[in-house]
């Protein structure tokens, strides 16, 4: 059993295995099935949510897998988000308990604020997030949570909670795949010692039909999944792909015996919308 990943230091010193398993669309059932064939593929970051409904599953995944291959807790980085509803101190405190719990951890290694509250539809949007965000803070220097972050913020809106509080994010998880690479928010992150996670990096299995992606995979002998992800990766973005299939989840861990070249980069780079959600977190209802 390999370990798929060099690690990515977030700003407060804690490693992140550079490649995730994502666990969005996994049904409660499958999961914990799921996330063991991951870690015995090799994968050691896996992501939940609490809107994923499947955070039990995670964690008897987690569980077993220990279990099996003999693996220490902080062998293995686990990740959830809290949910829209739950914003605000109070809430945010209430639900990471029931998160920790639903998980079956004594610790989580990265919490996420799992969409911000944007000005369309809360006046007070930077409150809301300043206090979501006190609670986070809050739970890391109780040692309850090793790293802190947020998910879908644009980078006014990190800037913003930023300038609002006195930890920065030590991640922040966007939509960015083939098609739709999210450079303006990916680049701030990059630049403020933000690390960048991709949810959805083979645009939800869309952009996998892409002529000119299947076109340079053929170059390098790979799938277009294992260009998608390896693209991320070159970017130094932490690509979460998700499958239900071993076959699937071996070979999206199976992207460390290449390079993509600077030139293909760039046409990957170029390559327009084929595939994946594309949500605006500005206007997306939240
Ligand atoms: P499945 O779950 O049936 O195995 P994303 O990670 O962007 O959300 O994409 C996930 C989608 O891509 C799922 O539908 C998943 O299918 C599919 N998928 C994941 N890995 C591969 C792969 N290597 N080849 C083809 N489809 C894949």
């Amino acid at each position: 059993m390999n370990h798929v990943s060099d690690n990515l230091t977030l700003h407060n010193g804690v490693k992140i295995p550079g490649l995730g398993f994502g666990v969005w669309q996994i049904s409660p059932l499958h999961t914990a099935k799921c996330v063991r064939t991951a870690i015995k593929a090799g994968y050691r970051n896996i992501d939940t949510a609490e809107g994923y409904m499947n955070e039990k599953g995670v964690g008897e995944g987690v569980r077993q897998a220990m279990e099996e291959y003999g693996l220490k807790r902080e062998e293995i980085f686990v990740s959830t988000k809290l949910w829209n509803s739950h914003r605000g101190y109070d809430k945010a405190m209430k639900a990471f308990e029931v998160s920790l719990k639903k998980l079956g951890l004594e610790y989580l290694d990265l919490y996420l604020i799992h969409w911000p509250a944007v000005s369309r539809w809360h006046d007070d949007w930077r409150e809301i997030n300043r206090s979501t965000w006190r609670a986070f803070e809050e739970l890391y220097r109780d040692g309850r949570i090793k790293a802190i972050g947020v998910s879908n913020f644009l980078a006014h809106h990190v800037q913003a909670l930023t300038e609002d509080s006195d930890i920065k994010p030590m991640v922040n998880q966007i939509e960015y795949h083939v098609g739709f690479g999210q450079v303006k928010s990916a680049e701030y992150c990059q630049a403020n010692g933000i690390v960048v996670e991709a949810w959805s990096p083979l645009g939800s299995g869309g952009v996998l039909r892409n002529g000119e992606l299947n076109r340079i995979a053929g170059k390098y002998g790979k799938s277009a999944a294992q260009i998608c992800i390896r693209w991320l990766l070159q970017k130094n973005i932490v690509p979460l792909p998700k499958s239900t299939h071993e076959k699937y989840i071996m070979e999206n861990a199976d992207v460390f015996d290449f390079s993509i070249s600077e030139e293909d980069m760039t046409a990957i780079d170029r390559i327009p919308y084929c595939g994946g959600m594309m949500f605006d977190p500005d206007s997306a209802r939240s």
